[in-house]
């Protein structure tokens, strides 16, 4: 071997066992990539530098150390695909250790949402009236005085202003007076429609409305009711009882009684208030435990519900939105959504409407 020859191979050896020996370092896909850009990089590689001392070998010993150069290449490139191969084995049984899962093990179920009570008897009580014909409209909040108060027959100065205890907003019109307010029932609605639409109406209308009260078990300062109006030619008292019977027995139960005592509100005449026999003593007023029998406290012993407001559209109002009330006659009602739900499903506080405390939200 000449001088040249011997060094070459020599720089060969020394690049194959150190690179042989870094090898074994190299535990992570980086590192192991480092190493390969290190040893067999074609540009800067180490073994691509030992290769440039080829030119100082006599060319008649080319092939010999060529023969040597390639083994030195074999060996490195053969070196990394099996430590590439053994440190993915690795990995995967590292993985199959730490990551172990038993896919027999049932699943944990996932919590299911689910519709606030309000909105579902809303959803239940339009249901029951667009089942007979009755179509869904909604007004706004921030409603004006003249559709709350003066197109209801409720003039300012009238003392049934007093009956609703208004949350006004804060901004005065040209003569001084405050104009605008947060709705306090959803009888608005009924003028609303009215001055948009032609008899025959069979609307309801459900919402939120405000009243600026002091909060306990039975008072909220912000609640949903729900508004119905039908106007046409020939509506009768007895149009708005059947309605409602109707009503009362698909969201109550269909051996439910009604009855109707004269009330008074402004925008109806006659007024009524509508009551159905407690389906919890069935109208009796004490229920017996065994053979006790006690009070009933959802009745407080009367053996009725109160349900709602109704009666037949006040002239009035009719002329008021530019109806002919000798033509034309109807009936509204309006009922208070959390009272259904608190008859309907026991509930004890109306205020649990609110907190949004999920153990109550649960049970529904
Ligand atoms: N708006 C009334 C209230 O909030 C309820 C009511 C009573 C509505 C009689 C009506 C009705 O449509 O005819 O107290």
């Amino acid at each position: 071997m000449s001088s040249g020859q011997s060094e070459f191979a020599t720089q060969l050896e020394s690049v194959r066992n150190e690179g042989l020996k870094a090898l074994e370092q190299a535990a992570m896909p980086e590192q192991l990539e480092a190493w390969r850009v290190t040893y067999l990089g074609r540009r800067e590689g180490k073994l691509t530098l030992a290769m440039r001392g080829l030119s100082a070998v006599p060319p008649e010993s080319r092939p010999v150390v060529g023969a040597v150069a390639n083994q030195v290449k074999t060996a490195l490139e053969e070196a990394f695909a099996a430590r590439k191969q053994s440190l993915k084995a690795l990995a995967l049984e590292r993985m199959a250790q730490h990551e172990k899962l038993d896919v027999t093990l049932p699943g944990r179920p996932a919590p299911m949402g689910r519709l606030h009570p309000t909105t579902q008897t809303i959803r239940e009580v339009t249901a029951a009236f667009t089942a007979m014909g009755f179509q869904v409209v909604e007004g706004p909040e921030v409603e004006l005085d003249e559709y709350n108060f003066e197109l209801l027959n409720i003039p300012k100065g009238h003392p049934a202003r007093d009956k609703f205890d208004t949350i006004w907003v804060d901004q005065l019109d040209a003569n001084g007076d405050m104009p605008m307010l947060l709705r306090t029932h959803t009888s608005p609605v009924q003028a609303r429609v009215m001055q948009k639409m032609q008899p025959p109406i069979r609307i309801i209308a459900p919402g939120k409305v405000y009243r600026y009260e002091a909060v306990d078990a039975t008072h909220e300062w912000h609640f949903h009711q729900i508004e119905g109006l039908a106007v046409d030619e020939g509506i009768t008292f007895a149009n708005l009882k059947a309605t409602l019977y109707d009503f009362a027995r698909r969201i109550f139960g269909a051996d439910r009684r009604v009855r109707f005592r004269c009330d008074f509100f402004p925008f109806v005449e006659p007024g009524v208030d509508m009551s159905i026999d407690c389906f919890q003593c069935k109208g009796k007023g004490v229920i017996k435990i065994g053979n006790r029998t006690e009070p009933c406290r959802l009745c407080k012993e009367t053996g009725w519900i109160e349900m709602m407001g109704a009666g037949m559209v006040h002239p009035r109002v009719l002329e008021a939105v530019g109806y002919d009330s000798r033509k034309y006659t109807g009936f509204a009602f309006g009922m208070g959504v959390e009272r259904i739900a608190i008859l309907k499903y026991g509930i004890d506080d109306i205020r649990h409407f609110y907190t949004n405390d999920v153990r109550f939200l649960r049970q529904f």
